[in-house]
């Protein structure tokens, strides 16, 4: 798809949907006078109107100009702002790309004129480095608009097309994962400085290690532990450490903690 001539609105932003607008920007694909970004506090979005996006409080405004919008507001929020665009949003014109946990496509698409392609999409805050894990999904009849949709998460980090029924997995697995992720590095970092390094150094160096492995896993395609197996030499210090840390429950605490993050999710219906 060609993003030079495509207009993309953002509905709220906030987090991701400011994390998004980075990614796109730093892709140099989308030009920033094709990226409308709205929120009702616009003062807190200044960054991105020096860059040459448009920002505005007027959502429907930023949809009558736009093609693709992109809907990045709380659950709470987005059914009243889903019908506060439903005349403006045209079948012909737009596809609906909702960011947001727990609605499904049902729920938003029969809130809109019959026909709007709707796509659900869970990205998540590296797709401000051009980083995110983005799972996407759309009802069969609107496979065109799910591809287009893709495209433009294709530029800010990796896609993965799933069924609606994943949804709310890839939400916990992706999208939270981020925290979880950030924690693990935290710790490492707090375990580097009492082993020596000032902060700075113990994070570079915890943060580096793991885009590291990161990198060997997604490169390679090996299971993590054959990398594991390359590390821990007989009697040695790594396995020790490693043993050592399953012992207090490492890798149980990371399957219960997402197990239980799914849970509370789907007591959000
Ligand atoms: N954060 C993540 O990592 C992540 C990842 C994937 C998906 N999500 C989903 O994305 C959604 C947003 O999450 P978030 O963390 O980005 O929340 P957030 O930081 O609170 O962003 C929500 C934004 O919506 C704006 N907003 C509220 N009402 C509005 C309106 N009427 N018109 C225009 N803008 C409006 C808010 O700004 P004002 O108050 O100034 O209007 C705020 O900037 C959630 O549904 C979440 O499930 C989040």
């Amino acid at each position: 798809m060609d993003l030079k001539n495509t207009k993309i609105a953002i509905i709220g932003g906030g987090n991701i949907g400011g994390a998004i607008v980075k990614g796109l920007l730093r892709s140099g694909e989308v030009p920033a006078s094709n990226i409308t970004i709205t929120r009702r506090n616009i003062s807190r979005i200044t960054e991105f109107s020096d860059l040459g996006v448009k920002t505005m409080e007027d959502n429907n405004l930023a949809v009558s100009t736009s093609d693709i919008i992109i809907l990045a507001v709380l659950p709470s929020q987005l059914m009243g702002i889903v019908d506060s665009l439903k005349d403006s949003i045209k079948k012909e014109k737009h596809i609906v790309v909702s960011v947001v946990t727990a609605f499904n496509l049902q729920e938003i698409g029969q809130r809109l004129e019959a026909g709007v392609p709707v796509v659900r999409v869970m990205p998540n805050t590296a797709a401000a480095v051009g980083e995110s894990m983005t799972c996407l999904c759309a009802n069969p009849e609107h496979q065109e608009s799910l591809e287009k949709v893709k495209s433009v998460f294709d530029k800010i980090g990796s896609t993965l097309i799933i069924a609606e029924n994943m949804m709310s997995s890839a939400t916990i697995l992706g999208a939270c994962g981020i925290a979880f992720f950030m924690r693990y590095i935290r710790a490492a970092s707090q375990g580097g400085i009492q082993v020596g390094f000032h902060a700075a150094d113990a994070q570079l160096i915890a943060a580096q290690t793991a885009r590291g492995a990161t990198s060997l896993l997604l490169e390679s395609g090996n299971h993590p532990e054959r990398e594991i197996d390359k590390v821990t030499t007989p009697m040695g210090c790594t396995i020790a450490g490693l043993n050592e840390m399953e012992h207090n429950g490492l890798s149980s605490a990371l399957i219960k903690g997402i197990v239980l993050s799914y849970n509370e999710l789907n007591k959000l219906k």
